[in-house]
């Protein structure tokens, strides 16, 4: 989000036009928490994780008093246009500013869930599938050493795509993720069973915490009870979520940030940008209502055939 963040600073600054930075998301545009954001505030934030403007939950903002007076200050304020950095809550915010109150909003994806529709990519995603990985090949480490059974949770509340990416990258025995259209834990013991017969000592299984069998830990207490088997579970957690960028976020986040800026800037009003094929892309903010992506099954599938 800091290369975002950072790109639409000095793109506008580029353009000569001033820009403020709001604190903690809408909770800062209510409360008027926003200060003049120059290039050179900028400087070295770029390979810093998080965001330097902060976050927040706001629920006052599904009111439309609240949002009435955050569109007059930000009018008094000679404010003309918002880049909103986000997922669907914040896009779903944003168009209704602009619908209610013609603020020009432009949306750069921002959730570590890969799963906005329309764009194949979202700031975050690569850095924390990336310390999914690293953290997942250590445990491997013991894992295999030990010739033990370990569930790894993974972020995901309703989506799979860390979950299933993981799965590939570190060559996990199995995988389960809110999406799969077979219910996760009904197949595990048998594919895992069917590892052990071909001669794997140790298995390593990934669970999206929104996976339909309620995360690692119940499964494990599920494995315990109906097959008496010995694991260990490892919650990844908010690593995920921290950390240095990873080099793709960082050209995601500078591409989108300048981008944003620049359409706003030839009259665009209510757009988000992505990235489709490699390609650039912008649609309709009002089209974050699509249906979101789900991770691909032939991923799912591969991971089963490569735990040979
Ligand atoms: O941004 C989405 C997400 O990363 C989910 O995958 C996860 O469940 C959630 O955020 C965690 O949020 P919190 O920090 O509120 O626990």
């Amino acid at each position: 989000m800091n290369a975002a963040i950072r790109a639409a600073v000095r793109q506008a600054d580029a353009l000569g036009m001033d820009v403020y930075g709001v604190y903690r998301g809408y909770q800062g545009l209510v409360e008027q928490d926003w200060r003049p954001l120059t290039s050179r505030h900028c400087a070295n934030i770029l390979q810093r994780g998080g965001t330097i403007l902060n976050t927040a939950r706001c629920d006052a903002w599904r009111l439309p008093a609240v949002r009435a007076k955050a569109a007059q200050d930000l009018k008094d304020a000679g404010v003309d246009a918002l880049v909103v950095i986000g997922g669907d809550g914040s896009f779903t915010g944003a168009e209704i500013l602009n619908r209610e109150h013609g603020i020009p909003c432009a949306g750069i994806p921002g959730t570590i869930d890969n799963d906005l529709p329309g764009t194949d990519r979202t700031l975050g995603f690569d850095t924390a599938l990336n310390t999914a990985v690293q953290a997942i090949d250590r445990i491997r480490d013991t894992a295999s050493a030990h010739e033990r059974l370990f569930l790894v949770e993974v972020m995901g509340r309703s989506s799979g795509m860390i979950a299933v990416n993981t799965a590939i990258a570190c060559g996990a025995e199995a995988v389960l993720y809110p999406e799969a259209e077979e219910h996760g834990y009904q197949a595990l013991v048998t594919q895992l069973r069917a590892g052990w017969e071909r001669g794997k000592r140790s298995s390593i299984v990934v669970v999206a915490e929104g996976d339909a069998s309620g995360g690692a830990y119940k499964i494990s207490e599920l494995l315990r009870k109906d097959h008496n088997l010995d694991m260990r579970v490892v919650v990844l957690g908010h690593i995920q979520r921290g950390g240095s960028p990873t080099a793709i976020d960082r050209i995601w986040g500078s591409r989108w940030g300048a981008e944003a800026v620049k359409r706003l800037a030839a009259g665009e009003t209510s757009f988000y940008l992505g990235s489709e094929n490699g390609e650039l892309v912008s649609r309709p903010l009002a089209r974050i209502h699509d249906p979101k992506p789900n991770p691909p099954k032939e991923l799912a599938i591969l991971a089963g055939v490569l735990a040979r």
